[in-house]
Protein backbone atom coordinates (compact mmCIF):
# COMPACT_ATOMS: atom_id res chain seq x y z
CA UNK A 1 0.00 0.00 0.00
CA UNK A 2 1.45 3.29 -1.40
CA UNK A 3 1.19 6.28 1.10
CA UNK A 4 2.21 10.04 0.91
CA UNK A 5 4.38 11.63 4.03
CA UNK A 6 3.57 14.86 4.79
CA UNK A 7 6.37 16.81 6.74
CA UNK A 8 7.18 13.56 8.44
CA UNK A 9 9.38 13.57 11.36
CA UNK A 10 11.06 10.32 10.26
CA UNK A 11 14.78 10.21 10.58
CA UNK A 12 16.55 10.63 6.98
CA UNK A 13 17.54 6.35 6.67
CA UNK A 14 14.00 6.06 7.53
CA UNK A 15 12.74 8.56 4.44
CA UNK A 16 15.21 6.79 2.59
CA UNK A 17 13.80 3.26 3.71
CA UNK A 18 9.96 4.63 2.78
CA UNK A 19 10.82 5.93 -0.43
CA UNK A 20 12.63 2.98 -1.47
CA UNK A 21 9.50 0.86 -0.61
CA UNK A 22 7.68 3.22 -3.08
CA UNK A 23 6.34 5.60 -0.46
CA UNK A 24 5.79 9.51 -1.27
CA UNK A 25 7.20 12.37 0.44
CA UNK A 26 5.79 15.63 0.42
CA UNK A 27 7.82 18.63 2.58
CA UNK A 28 6.55 22.56 2.97
CA UNK A 29 8.25 25.05 1.58
CA UNK A 30 11.45 25.81 3.29
CA UNK A 31 13.63 29.13 3.08
CA UNK A 32 15.90 27.48 0.60
CA UNK A 33 13.66 25.95 -0.87
CA UNK A 34 11.57 29.32 -1.66
CA UNK A 35 15.00 31.02 -2.94
CA UNK A 36 15.44 28.62 -5.51
CA UNK A 37 11.74 29.18 -7.01
CA UNK A 38 12.02 32.89 -6.64
CA UNK A 39 15.80 32.37 -8.55
CA UNK A 40 14.33 30.08 -11.07
CA UNK A 41 11.22 32.68 -12.02
CA UNK A 42 13.10 35.40 -12.47
CA UNK A 43 15.73 33.41 -14.47
CA UNK A 44 12.74 32.62 -16.84
CA UNK A 45 10.97 35.91 -16.49
CA UNK A 46 14.99 37.65 -17.60
CA UNK A 47 14.84 34.83 -20.20
CA UNK A 48 11.42 35.52 -21.78
CA UNK A 49 12.34 39.09 -21.52
CA UNK A 50 9.24 40.20 -18.99
CA UNK A 51 6.64 37.72 -20.76
CA UNK A 52 4.99 35.77 -18.29
CA UNK A 53 6.85 32.30 -18.95
CA UNK A 54 3.64 30.38 -18.50
CA UNK A 55 1.55 31.33 -21.49
CA UNK A 56 4.77 32.21 -23.52
CA UNK A 57 3.69 29.46 -25.73
CA UNK A 58 0.69 31.78 -26.76
CA UNK A 59 2.63 34.85 -28.02
CA UNK A 60 6.33 33.12 -29.23
CA UNK A 61 7.31 31.25 -32.63
CA UNK A 62 8.32 27.81 -31.50
CA UNK A 63 11.77 28.17 -32.93
CA UNK A 64 11.81 31.21 -30.47
CA UNK A 65 10.07 29.45 -27.55
CA UNK A 66 12.80 26.92 -27.69
CA UNK A 67 15.88 28.32 -28.17
CA UNK A 68 15.22 30.43 -25.28
CA UNK A 69 14.78 27.38 -23.29
CA UNK A 70 18.16 25.71 -24.58
CA UNK A 71 19.88 28.75 -23.42
CA UNK A 72 18.02 29.20 -19.77
CA UNK A 73 18.42 25.50 -18.59
CA UNK A 74 22.21 25.30 -19.07
CA UNK A 75 22.26 28.44 -16.94
CA UNK A 76 20.16 27.39 -14.48
CA UNK A 77 21.15 24.06 -13.96
CA UNK A 78 24.80 24.83 -13.07
CA UNK A 79 24.02 28.13 -11.84
CA UNK A 80 26.57 28.36 -8.71
CA UNK A 81 23.30 29.64 -6.72
CA UNK A 82 20.96 27.01 -7.93
CA UNK A 83 23.79 24.66 -6.09
CA UNK A 84 24.20 26.85 -3.03
CA UNK A 85 19.99 26.30 -3.04
CA UNK A 86 19.74 22.60 -3.39
CA UNK A 87 22.46 22.16 -0.04
CA UNK A 88 20.16 24.32 1.51
CA UNK A 89 17.30 22.16 1.14
CA UNK A 90 19.11 19.01 1.66
CA UNK A 91 20.14 20.99 5.34
CA UNK A 92 16.64 22.46 6.28
CA UNK A 93 15.17 18.86 5.70
CA UNK A 94 17.04 17.07 7.77
CA UNK A 95 19.68 15.06 5.21
CA UNK A 96 22.75 14.14 6.69
CA UNK A 97 25.41 16.17 4.48
CA UNK A 98 28.44 14.34 5.07
CA UNK A 99 26.37 11.46 3.51
CA UNK A 100 24.14 13.00 0.68
CA UNK A 101 25.52 13.61 -2.66
CA UNK A 102 23.07 15.82 -5.07
CA UNK A 103 23.22 16.19 -8.46
CA UNK A 104 22.81 19.89 -10.04
CA UNK A 105 18.89 20.76 -10.33
CA UNK A 106 17.08 19.73 -13.65
CA UNK A 107 14.45 22.74 -15.18
CA UNK A 108 11.83 20.86 -16.46
CA UNK A 109 9.53 22.41 -18.86
CA UNK A 110 6.35 21.68 -21.19
CA UNK A 111 3.52 22.78 -23.56
CA UNK A 112 0.21 22.46 -24.17
CA UNK A 113 -1.63 22.27 -27.39
CA UNK A 114 0.94 20.03 -29.25
CA UNK A 115 3.14 23.19 -29.11
CA UNK A 116 6.35 22.02 -28.79
CA UNK A 117 6.24 17.80 -28.70
CA UNK A 118 10.15 17.13 -29.53
CA UNK A 119 13.27 18.23 -27.98
CA UNK A 120 13.57 20.52 -25.39
CA UNK A 121 9.94 20.67 -23.99
CA UNK A 122 9.65 16.31 -24.64
CA UNK A 123 7.23 14.85 -22.35
CA UNK A 124 8.54 11.65 -21.31
CA UNK A 125 6.88 8.66 -21.36
CA UNK A 126 6.32 6.58 -18.14
CA UNK A 127 10.01 5.32 -17.17
CA UNK A 128 12.17 4.35 -14.71
CA UNK A 129 15.56 6.33 -14.07
CA UNK A 130 17.42 3.49 -13.94
CA UNK A 131 16.50 2.75 -17.75
CA UNK A 132 18.95 5.94 -18.68
CA UNK A 133 22.02 4.92 -16.02
CA UNK A 134 20.57 6.28 -12.86
CA UNK A 135 21.77 4.86 -9.60
CA UNK A 136 19.51 2.34 -7.76
CA UNK A 137 19.81 4.76 -5.13
CA UNK A 138 18.75 8.11 -6.75
CA UNK A 139 15.79 9.62 -4.80
CA UNK A 140 14.22 12.25 -7.03
CA UNK A 141 13.22 15.90 -5.75
CA UNK A 142 10.07 17.44 -7.25
CA UNK A 143 9.28 20.78 -7.03
CA UNK A 144 6.92 23.35 -8.76
CA UNK A 145 8.39 26.76 -9.84
CA UNK A 146 4.55 27.73 -10.90
CA UNK A 147 1.80 26.59 -8.81
CA UNK A 148 0.57 23.21 -9.87
CA UNK A 149 -2.44 22.68 -11.86
CA UNK A 150 -4.32 19.14 -11.88
CA UNK A 151 -3.75 18.90 -15.86
CA UNK A 152 -0.35 19.14 -16.08
CA UNK A 153 2.23 18.19 -13.20
CA UNK A 154 0.81 16.00 -10.15
CA UNK A 155 -0.13 13.04 -11.71
CA UNK A 156 3.37 13.06 -13.44
CA UNK A 157 4.99 13.31 -10.59
CA UNK A 158 3.64 10.81 -8.66
CA UNK A 159 3.85 8.48 -11.61
CA UNK A 160 7.69 9.19 -11.90
CA UNK A 161 8.04 8.67 -8.04
CA UNK A 162 6.23 5.39 -8.23
CA UNK A 163 7.90 3.59 -10.80
FE1 LIG B 1 12.91 10.53 -14.94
Amino acid sequence: MNAIYIDTTNSDEQRRDLLYGGQVIVHSPTPSSLALVEFARQMLTDAFSGADPETAQFHLPVDRYAAILAELKPKFIHHPKSKEFIQGILRETGCDLSKTYFDVPRMRTSTSDQYLTTGIAYAFHPHRDTWYSAPMCQVNWWMPIYPIVSENAGAQRLRHLQL
